[in-house]
């Protein structure tokens, strides 16, 4: 595998891939890689010719300072799985490289994509996201690219980021990687608690149950079941449990007047905040 930290050595390596004309697949990540990640990792090299994963911790989407100089960094560890899983080029550029300028947020019209559960709760978070998407994408320039479902929301806003540019990526959902008791795998994961950790199945359990059971509930009683079944004899905190259209991500107010909707769940576990969905319909 070959490690680029300067967007120039991208540049040059995807235009001599170009030229013998293999295709590209991109996977943005920050890093602390887990099953969840080379699971997109596989996912890209089954369909392209040549695979590209970025690390880069951005800072311009944490809204919280100490939850960015927090945030779980495994370079190491990280160049090995990437290597195990056979993907051919790492790129890690450095802060200056992906904000020249200053470390701040282009504001893009999201059309309210981020204006609803995380975005709520994160203030500018997607901003963030959004600019250094942009720039990975200017940079590696890729046929397809691939997000996690786990961020629904993320994926739902670099598929209205990605309309806009002239260059057609395509942008691939990949479903979420639980555990073996169906926590969604996440870099998270590691700071909870023994006894947070036992509990925190229950969120998956009971995104499950509304899944199978919604039918049986309008939207709003819908939330009210799975909150209750995510705290009711645990320790764990409801941020909120949200049941949205797939593609506006607008709460849903009767299942009659909605194609297809998700259900959404942000919970504390102590510090720890837990984010899944599953679809419903
Ligand atoms: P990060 O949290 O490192 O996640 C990188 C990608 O892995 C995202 O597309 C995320 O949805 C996916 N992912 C995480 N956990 C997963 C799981 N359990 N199953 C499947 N996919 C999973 O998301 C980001 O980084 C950043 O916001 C980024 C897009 C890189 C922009 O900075």
């Amino acid at each position: 595998m070959e490690v680029f930290h300067q967007p120039g050595e991208v540049r040059d390596h995807v235009s001599s891939m170009r030229s013998k004309g293999f295709s590209i697949g991109f996977v943005p990540t920050m890093g602390a890689l887990h099953r969840g990640h080379i699971q997109l990792v596989n996912r890209a090299l089954a369909d392209n010719d040549v695979v590209i994963t970025s690390i880069f911790v951005n800072p311009t989407q944490f809204n919280d300072p100490s939850d960015l100089e927090k945030y779980p960094r495994s370079p190491k560890e990280d160049i090995q799985m990437l290597q195990e899983a056979g993907c051919h080029v790492l790129f890690m550029p450095s802060v200056e490289d992906m904000y020249p300028e200053k470390v701040e947020s282009v504001r893009y019209p999201l059309e309210g994509l981020d204006e609803v559960m995380e975005g709520a709760f994160r203030p500018g978070h997607f901003q963030g996201v959004a600019t250094v998407v942009n720039r990975l994408f200017d940079i590696v320039t890729p046929d397809r690219a691939y997000f996690g479902e786990k961020d629904f929301q993320q994926l739902a806003i670099i598929r209205k980021i990605t309309d806009w540019r002239k260059d057609q990526i395509d942008i691939i959902g990949v479903p979420t990687e639980r555990e073996s008791d169906g926590l969604a795998m996440s870099s998270r994961n590691l700071r909870l608690s023994k006894v947070h950790r036992a509990q925190a199945h229950v969120i998956a359990q009971a995104l499950n149950f509304a899944r199978d059971h919604f039918r049986e509930f309008d939207p709003k009683a819908l939330v009210e079941e799975v909150s209750k079944r995510i705290t009711v004899g645990t320790d764990l905190e409801v941020e909120y449990v949200s049941v949205a259209d797939s593609r506006t991500l607008k709460p849903v107010s009767g299942w009659a007047n909605c194609d297809s909707a998700r259900i959404f769940a942000a919970v504390f576990a102590g510090d720890v905040r837990l984010i899944d969905n599953v679809p419903l319909f």
